[in-house]
């Protein structure tokens, strides 16, 4: 009698686990903005050129994929997906080094699946930096990517629209908005087009009973009023329709550079920091085997990065925004300007990478908060009220639990 419970018993548990779904982890990055070094090496133009722009730290891009590969080894994740602006600029060259670098990391063992952003097709006049001067260089056009990742993507939609099918039971419908027919343009689009297709695929993935996560490079839903323009893609709402019509809880992006996570009407879209910029984010996008799903930012491990990287990192990230803020007329004694301009560079950097609470008090007891609400003309502290009560809960982790 004991023997035949056992058995039962295995048998049922042996049923449980053949019926259920493997647990499957995909690890996200965004707008790399990789240059290959041939076209800035040795040159303090490209340095300076970097130093007045947004926190990226293009100059140490080989340092940032190498202990990017590494990070990929330790989280060993099912597939690596990629939403765009692979780039600096869209230039030739850059796309041909990174095809090798996916290449070895698919040799690794991990799948790699790409979209296109707004810096990576026809973009008007890339440029490579020497000393003292810039010079032109090729341009990828849709025929270059198309032959350059060719292993790194499929076709079925408009664009570089594609299903890739990490499992049997989990796809991803890599979804490119990006616009660069003629040249390229910042805002995405999702057209009649990405409709009649994503649709197509939702259907199909419905009666194949797998569920379906979205990935573009501009964002399905508006972050913060003052990150909409620019980054939010027209035909969103469409979008947006779509996936909530046939259960798409989760779209993957990035474009904004900044770590942030918005949820309306059951739809998430999670805006991934840029990798370039401090401190260096790739998520990770979980599939349990009871068909719940979470998405957690991260940040490289620091001891895959050159020892003092991530500390140089951030403040190259804060010592442009420090003297972006001087540099726009803070009024005040060379004492107060200093600390509102650390102040709002602190605040800047908590911000972009997402370790910004709604409501953390210690920012508005901060004594330069005061001296920013004295200025009450300053467009800074009006755009800081904006950001502080637009911040979301937690910009590093959302989770739920799909239908399939
Ligand atoms: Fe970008």
């Amino acid at each position: 009698m004991r023997i035949a419970v056992t058995f039962l018993t295995l048998l049922f548990l042996l049923g449980i686990i053949c019926s259920a779904r493997a647990e499957t982890k995909l690890m996200v990055v965004s707008d790399l903005h990789y240059l290959e070094p041939s076209l800035y090496e040795g040159s303090d133009l490209f340095v300076q050129t970097l130093r007045n722009g947004d926190g990226k730290i293009t100059q140490y891009g080989e340092e940032l994929l190498a202990a990017l590969y590494r990070q990929i080894g330790q989280e060993q994740p099912d597939a690596l997906i990629v939403t765009g602006d692979l780039t600096f600029n869209g230039e030739q060259k850059s796309h041909a080094a990174l095809a090798d670098w996916f290449r070895r990391v698919e040799e690794s063992g991990v799948p790699v699946w790409i979209i296109p952003g707004n810096h990576d097709i026809n973009v008007e006049h890339p440029t490579g930096y020497a000393k003292g001067t810039v010079y032109g260089t090729k341009a990828a056009t849709p025929e270059d990517f198309f032959s350059v990742y060719s292993d790194f993507l499929e076709t079925g939609g408009p664009g570089f629209s594609y299903v890739a099918k990490v499992s049997s039971s989990l796809w991803v419908a890599m979804t490119d908005v990006a616009r660069y027919q003629d040249r390229a343009e910042t805002v995405g689009m999702f057209t009649a087009q990405h409709a009649s297709w994503l649709e197509n695929v939702l259907i199909q993935a419905g009666k194949e009973n797998a569920r379906v996560v979205t990935a573009t490079h501009h964002n399905v839903l508006a972050h913060t009023s003052f990150s909409r323009d620019d980054f939010l893609m027209f035909g969103s709402e469409r979008m947006a329709a779509l996936a909530r019509q046939y259960g798409v809880q989760i779209n993957l992006s990035g474009h904004l550079h900044m770590q942030h996570i918005v949820r309306e009407n059951g739809l998430t879209d999670a805006a991934l920091g840029a990798f370039c910029i401090w401190p260096h984010r790739y998520a990770l996008l979980t599939f349990g085997d009871d068909d719940r799903w979470s998405y957690d930012a991260k940040e490289l491990n620091e001891k895959f990065l050159p020892d003092g990287f991530r500390r140089l990192s951030r403040e190259w990230f804060t010592g442009i925004s420090r003297d972006k803020m001087k540099a726009s007329g803070i009024t005040g004694s060379d004492e107060e300007t200093d600390a509102m301009a650390d102040y709002a560079a602190r605040f800047h950097a908590a911000y972009f990478s997402g370790t910004y609470r709604k409501d953390d008090r210690s920012w508005t007891r901060d004594p330069a908060y005061a001296l920013w609400e004295s200025r009450q003309d300053g467009s800074f502290v009006t755009y800081l009220r904006l950001m502080m009560s637009e911040a979301s809960d937690d910009p590093l982790h959302a989770e739920g639990a799909l239908s399939p």
